[in-house]
């Protein structure tokens, strides 16, 4: 096997940061002067976290692509981290947000698109009832918020490095088998090991043992891990999950939010999932802040007599945007028309072409890595074999070399994920994108192994 030559990646991840700083001298001068008013020169902290020493500064974004201040034109495989896994403004929907806009966003009153959006969520995902908010976040607590109101349990266990957005209950990871708050968790409201219990994805023993004691509200889990890269669950893994969710009369929150690559109707219709809750958000308006959370008919009759009419507003599940117009507009057209089998019957096709090519890459310079695949993401990992959960992931992310391998593309206009070596394809990615990207990662490659 060859390995990576670390005094090379070291000189040459010198290289590539000189050619980025040569190369883009507009966002360099956009983010000097943010410094000045934005806290860290980005209007969201976690956007300095890319591979150059600045981010770019984005111009204009179409389908699969988009552009910079200084005129480089970006082949997107980052797609917002899957906001945008719609591609950047489908022109297929373009026209109804538009005219949405234009007859008004905000009325805290309902109009008719909720009702497509609530029957079509409800025959896609295959649970009755839905409710809409701003974000996957969002969606998270409140389905949090439910379980803890209708099993009057107060604990929550997730996954060794799960991430379902900013829930604080979910920032817990295990130190030496303890749990503790996550390394860069700001502030905790309380030390999650108050609130969480965390386990290992595809360890049936530790589940066992986690929801024995009857503590447990819910198990909220992605059906596969998505964001320490891709991590399968074992065969059987998700049957033991749901009967021993339901023996110990925890309910099963399933989220979405980026397992939607998988197809259509979500990991869950493909592979005949039967969560009590289920979140999505991200891509499910093409981009425009929305999520969702449905729940079963059981969990929905017992929702139901929880609040009191007059204590509706402060029943701690809300947000005044929540569920506006341009949303539920922004949703009904994307599932309408652009989240549909035919675009993944495209899209589908092309992270395996994806796989294909990086995979031969791999064999070729006889590198001990690996890609691994859900629907139309794919994802590369520096260690031999598939990793089986959360701490296996976190072991082999190589930081030096994600960020050399990261601008290395950026340089040669390809975006990948910040966080790790993901790309998604969209409806508008073309064959030539992905063969792209495979060129500029051989090239990456043999810069470091010749
Ligand atoms: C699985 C999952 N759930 C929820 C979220 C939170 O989404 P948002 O940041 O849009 O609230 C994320 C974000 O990456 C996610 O990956």
């Amino acid at each position: 096997m060859t390995a990576v030559d670390r005094t090379r990646l070291a000189q040459q991840l010198e290289v590539e940061q000189e050619r980025f700083d040569k190369t883009h001298p507009k966002s360099h001068e956009l983010f000097q002067r943010a410094q000045k008013s934005l806290l860290a020169g980005v209007p969201m902290s976690w956007m300095v976290k890319w591979a150059g020493s600045f981010p770019v500064f984005v111009t204009s974004g179409k389908g699969a692509h988009f552009s910079d201040v200084d005129g480089h034109e970006y082949i997107d495989l980052c797609l917002g981290d899957t906001g945008s896994m719609t591609g950047h403004a489908p022109d297929v929907v373009l026209d109804t947000i538009t005219a949405r806009m234009k007859q008004g966003v905000t009325f805290m009153l309902p109009t008719e698109d909720a009702i497509y959006v609530g029957e079509e969520l409800a025959r896609r995902f295959g649970l009755p009832y839905w409710q809409v908010c701003l974000t996957a976040t969002d969606a998270n607590r409140f389905a949090l918020r439910i379980a803890r109101a209708l099993t009057k349990r107060s604990k929550v266990l997730v996954f060794n490095y799960c991430y379902h957005g900013t829930v604080d209950e979910t920032f817990a990871t295990l130190h030496d088998g303890v749990v503790g708050p996550r390394s860069g968790n700001l502030g905790p409201q309380v030390n999650p090991a108050e609130t969480t219990k965390v386990i290992e994805f595809n360890d049936i023993p530790a589940l066992e043992a986690a929801l024995a004691s009857g503590d447990v509200a819910c198990v909220l889990a992605e059906p596969a891990m998505t964001n320490m890269g891709i991590i399968h669950p074992d065969a059987g893994y998700h049957d033991a999950l749901r009967e021993i969710t339901r023996r110990t009369g925890t309910l099963l929150i399933v989220d979405e939010t980026h397992t939607i690559c998988t197809g259509p109707g979500g990991y869950t219709r493909t592979y005949g999932l039967k969560p009590d809750l289920f979140v999505i958000g991200k891509p499910i308006g093409s981009g425009i802040p929305t999520a969702v959370y449905g729940m079963s008919e059981e969990v929905a009759d017992r929702t139901r007599t929880q609040t009191p009419l007059e204590d509706i507003d402060t029943n701690g599940i809300g947000g005044t945007l929540s569920g506006n117009a341009l949303s539920l507009a922004a949703m009904r057209v994307t599932l309408e028309k652009v989240l549909t089998p035919q675009n993944y019957a495209r899209m589908i096709p092309l992270a395996q072409r994806f796989e294909l090519g990086v995979n031969e890459v791999i064999a070729k310079h006889e590198l001990p890595w690996i890609v691994k695949r859900l629907g139309c993401r794919a994802e590369y990992w520096f260690r031999p074999t598939p990793p089986r959960n959360g701490s296996e992931a976190a072991a082999a992310v190589d930081f030096d070399l994600d960020q050399y391998m990261h601008l290395f593309a950026l340089n040669r206009g390809i975006l990948l994920t910040p966080f790790h070596n993901m790309a998604l394809v969209s409806p508008y990615t073309s064959e030539s994108d992905i063969d792209r990207h495979t060129l500029v990662f051989d090239e990456a490659v043999r810069s470091l192994v010749a």
